[in-house]
């Protein structure tokens, strides 16, 4: 009996000494990893991304795919419906007819010339929709979008840009047709400060690799780039840019446009007349008319209250809302731009 009891002691003294160890080999590979905890979130991210998706395919992805992958768009960031786009009819019109159609084409027909341009720029001055467009279009093609931040990509690991460089193409290709969208691409790779220089190069190099392999192969993958200075978009990547869309700045009629996708949920006098606003607001921008707007909205919610109303039910806007709120967005444009010629 004491024997069976010696042994049994043993036995729990083995299997204990087994899970100790077992937890203090993985807490020091925890420990030991400084990626441990930044990758345990990249794959909650990634699984909540997925679910939103709608993705719920078993697909095996590597560390630094993970990494990528959350950088997919999902959730209450999918793209905007073209109608929430003012003013960019002829616009959104080419790229239907550049992007959108060919994907649906290329996914029937055998022919390189009828897939999409692999390559794909926005530029024009800085909120007039180019995020807004690039968003629609990957919405209305029903393509995964990654949002990619190139910082993510220069990783301080010297080798690590590489292996994360190809990820977003390997990412890409698992989940095609994707977008890869790269907001504000001349400042691509272009930082000269970098210790890390001959690295980044080589990242560089590889991207362009890459993106040109995909270039020839039958891979429905797209990289859209937008910027506010096209001029100082690298050539390397400008050359591989081959269908190029100007979105400007709008002009009176577009600006009405545009204040009738942003009010469209709102409530105004019948006096009010957009046009004549989008008159006065000469030269501002889709975003600039947006701020426009939360003034004219602030001012009525003010007035509302003021009167013993209640927020949730705004009284309707007035045409003197919108010209109030032109006049002070434009005069604090205007102050700081004296201030910055100073
Ligand atoms: N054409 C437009 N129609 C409706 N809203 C616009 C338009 N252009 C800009 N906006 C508003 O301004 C915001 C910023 O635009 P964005 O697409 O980021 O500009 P860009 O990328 O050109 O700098 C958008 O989220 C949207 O609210
Ligand atoms: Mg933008």
């Amino acid at each position: 009996m004491t024997d069976r009891n010696e042994l049994i002691g043993v036995a729990i003294r083995v299997v204990a000494a087994a899970a100790v160890s077992f937890l203090s080999v993985r807490y020091l590979v925890k420990y030991l990893d400084p990626n441990y905890s930044v990758n345990q979130d990249c794959k909650k991210k990634v699984a909540t991304l997925f679910r939103e998706l709608g993705i719920d395919r078993e697909i095996e992805l590597s560390e630094h795919e993970v990494r990528i992958a959350t950088q997919f768009v999902g959730g209450e960031d999918v793209g905007a419906e073209w109608d929430e786009i003012g003013g960019c009819e002829e616009l959104v019109a080419e790229l239907k007819d550049r992007i959108i159609l060919p994907l649906r084409f290329a996914a029937q027909s055998g022919s390189h010339l009828l897939s999409p341009p692999r390559g794909i720029l926005l530029y024009g001055p800085p909120g007039c929709g180019k995020t807004l467009l690039a968003k629609a279009v990957a919405r209305a093609a029903g393509c995964r979008f990654i949002n990619l931040q190139v910082s993510i990509l220069t990783d301080k690991w010297y080798g690590e840009s590489q292996k994360l460089a190809a990820a977003v193409f390997s990412v890409a290709q698992k989940f095609q047709p994707t977008i890869i969208f790269i907001d504000e691409i001349d400042s691509f790779l272009r930082d000269r400060q970098s210790h890390d220089h001959e690295s980044t190069a080589m990242m560089k190099a590889q991207f362009m690799t890459l993106w040109d392999g995909f270039a020839s192969s039958g891979d429905q993958v797209i990289v859209m780039g937008a910027t506010n200075r096209p001029r100082d978009v690298d050539a390397a990547i400008l050359r591989r840019m081959t269908a190029r869309f100007q979105v400007p700045v709008p002009n009176a009629k577009q600006r009405s446009q545009i204040l009738n996708v942003i009010l469209r949920n709102e409530t105004f006098e019948d006096s009010v007349d957009l046009e004549e606003i989008a008159q006065k607001a000469e030269g501002l921008s889709g975003s600039d008319l947006k701020e426009v707007c939360r003034l004219a909205l602030l001012a009525r919610a003010k007035a509302t209250v003021a009167s013993g109303g209640s927020v949730q039910r705004l009284l309707p806007l007035e045409q003197t809302d919108f010209e109030s709120a032109v006049r002070k967005y434009m005069r604090a444009a205007q102050l700081l731009v004296e201030e910055t010629l100073d």
